[in-house]
C-alpha cells in the first residue's frame, strides 16, 4: 500500500508542469522546470541536489512566496494562483511554517520575541505566546539565550530560533531550507528529532538538504533535483545505498 492510499489519497501539495524561469540576456535560467510533484498529507519529503539545482526556488513556489512562470501549485486541493491576496496570506500565516536558508530574523528583537511574533496575528493570548516560545526554545537548547538579539547569537543558534518561529504556529506543513546547515551533529539531530516527532503527529514536512544521509535517515521519500528538474525519486534506503 502506498503512502497515498494510507492518507486517503489526500495531497498536501501538488504541482503540474511547474516552471520558474529567469530571462538573463539571451539565456533562460530554468531554476524550476516542468516539475510534477505530489506530496501526500503527512509525508516527510526530502529534496536533495547540487547547489543551484533549484531546491530553494521550488520551496518558495510551494510556500506561495514566489509565483510560477507557468504551471500550477495546489495546496490542500486549492490552486495558489486562484487565491486572493488575502487567502494567500492566510495560507502562509496559518498553514505554513517556513525555515529559510537565510534566517530572516528581526535584528532588534530578542530570540523569544522573534519566535512569539509569529503568533502576533493569531488569537493566542500574549502570555501563552511567550510560554510557547520559551518552551520551544528550551527544547532546542536555547534556554539561556531567550533575551539575546540575533547579532548576539551564533549562526547555529539563529538557525534554531528560526526553526522555533516556524513551528510555534503549529502549522500543517513545514518547509525547511537547510535547517541544519549551520549546526553540529548533536544540534542537527535534535532538530531532526523534533521534526520527526511532529511528523509522527501528522505534520507534512518538506526538507531541503545537502546531507543525503540526513535525508535518508529522516524522510519517507527523497527526491533529487538536477537543473530545475526532478531527476529521480526513490525511497530513503535506496538513497542511502547510493550515497554510501
Ligand atoms: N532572481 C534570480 N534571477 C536569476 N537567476 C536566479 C534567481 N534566483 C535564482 N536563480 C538561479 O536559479 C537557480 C536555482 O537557484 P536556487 O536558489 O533554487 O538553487 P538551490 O538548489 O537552492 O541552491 P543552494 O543549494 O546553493 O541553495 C540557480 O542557478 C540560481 O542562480
Ligand atoms: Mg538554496
Amino acid at each position: 500500500m502506498s503512502v497515498t492510499d494510507r492518507r486517503d489519497g489526500r495531497f498536501a501539495l501538488r504541482t503540474r508542469q511547474l516552471c520558474r524561469h529567469y530571462p538573463r540576456g539571451p539565456q533562460l535560467i530554468r531554476a524550476v522546470d516542468e516539475v510534477d510533484l505530489d506530496v501526500p498529507e503527512g509525508e516527510f519529503l526530502a529534496v536533495v541536489g547540487a547547489s543551484g539545482s533549484g531546491k530553494s526556488t521550488l520551496l518558495n513556489l510551494l510556500a506561495g512566496l514566489d509565483t510560477p512562470t507557468s504551471g500550477t501549485v495546489e495546496a490542500g486541493g486549492l490552486r495558489l494562483a486562484d487565491l486572493t491576496r488575502r487567502q494567500l496570506a492566510a495560507y502562509r500565516a496559518e498553514r505554513v511554517g517556513m525555515v529559510f536558508q537565510s534566517f530572516n530574523l528581526i535584528p532588534h528583537r530578542s530570540a523569544v520575541q522573534n519566535v512569539e511574533l509569529a503568533l502576533y496575528f493569531s488569537h493566542v493570548h500574549p502570555d501563552e505566546r511567550r510560554q510557547r516560545a520559551a518552551r520551544l526554545l528550551d527544547r532546542l537548547g536555547l534556554t539561556d539565550r531567550l533575551d539575546h538579539r540575533p547579532a548576539d547569537l551564533s549562526g547555529g543558534e539563529q538557525q534554531r530560533v528560526a526553526i522555533a518561529r516556524a513551528l510555534i504556529k503549529q502549522p500543517r506543513i513545514v518547509f525547511a531550507d537547510e535547517p541544519t546547515g549551520n549546526l553540529d551533529r548533536d544540534n542537527a539531530d535534535a532538530i531532526m528529532a523534533l521534526l520527526s516527532e511532529l511528523h509522527g503527529d501528522g505534520l507534512t514536512v518538506v526538507l531541503v538538504t545537502h546531507d543525503v544521509d540526513l535525508a535518508a535517515q529522516n524522510a519517507s521519500r527523497v527526491i533529487r533535483m538536477h537543473y530545475g528538474r526532478i531527476e529521480s525519486e526513490r525511497d530513503p534506503d535506496q538513497a542511502r545505498e547510493r550515497s554510501a
